[in-house]
């Protein structure tokens, strides 16, 4: 966003999915987004949030009762969809706009506490001591670390045509991955031999929107991905 070149002049608006509840785990993002946005000059004209299922179908570590059937939530989500386009052409703001903003506020201490631990745990995915000066931004991409594969591997590739960062070589048919992973877990999602294992919440049931295939996500490396690592060494020569 800091990057969209004349800014000032465009209506923009941000939609943010979560797998958990919308007002504690989009908006506080949408909000984060909203201070770019700000800093790069401009102001976002409306924020929306979609809740879908997790992406790895594990609800155990969201302490309150949530609806965790798919089925449901999708339909919920298309629902929510058209209401956003809706919005979108009267110009109205989502519907956590208000509230949204003052669960920010109230609950910014905890958010802050959950960064830190947040931070730790990365600490453990990426295989860094737990005393490491590494920060949110250097250790996110080193937790592929933790990623393991099994000899269930064909060395089919699709897990390199998935990953939207070109983050993983095949090496002698088998993945190789190249620690500058954004830990969406698509290549433990879409394995069809199931044989990549990632961090311990994507152990379980594999799960991915019915209406989207493999195919879909093709031209990771290639298009995208490449687009995406142009960025990345564009923001390490900023940093
Ligand atoms: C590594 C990772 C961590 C996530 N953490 C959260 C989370 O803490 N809270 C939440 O509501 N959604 C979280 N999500 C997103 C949801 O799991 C949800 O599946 C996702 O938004 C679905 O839409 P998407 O696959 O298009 O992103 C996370 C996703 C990933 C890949
Ligand atoms: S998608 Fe799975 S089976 Fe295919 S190369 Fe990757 S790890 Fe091996
Ligand atoms: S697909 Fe996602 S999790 Fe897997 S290596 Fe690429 S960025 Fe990382």
């Amino acid at each position: 966003m800091s990057k969209l070149e004349d800014i000032e002049s465009k209506r923009l608006f941000a939609i943010c999915t979560c797998g958990g509840y919308e007002i504690f785990n989009a908006v506080p993002a949408l909000r984060a987004l909203a201070r770019v946005v700000r800093q790069a000059g401009s102001g976002l004209a409306a924020e929306y949030t979609v809740r879908l299922p997790m992406n790895n179908l594990d609800y155990g570590h969201i302490p309150v009762p949530i609806e965790i059937d798919s089925a449901i939530i999708i339909s919920r989500a298309e629902a929510q969809v058209g209401d956003i386009c809706d919005r979108i052409a009267d110009g109205r703001n989502g519907r956590h706009h208000t509230l949204g903003r003052l669960v920010t506020g109230v609950m910014a201490p905890a958010y802050s506490a959950m960064a830190k631990s947040t931070v730790q745990s990365l600490k453990g995915l990426a295989g860094e001591p737990a005393d490491s000066g590494l920060g949110f931004r250097e250790l996110l991409p080193l937790t592929d670390r933790s990623i393991q594969v099994d000899a269930n591997c064909t060395g089919c590739g699709v897990c390199r045509q998935v990953c939207p960062v070109g983050n993983i070589e095949l090496v002698d048919g088998s993945p190789l991955w190249l620690h500058h992973c954004e830990m969406c877990c698509a290549c433990d999602e879409w394995c069809p031999s199931g044989a990549v294992h990632h961090w311990q919440r994507s152990s379980g049931a594999k799960y991915h929107h019915p209406s989207v295939t493999a195919k879909d996500l093709r031209g990771g490396p290639s298009s995208h991905g490449a687009a995406q690592q142009a960025q990345r060494a564009e923001r390490q020569k900023v940093d």
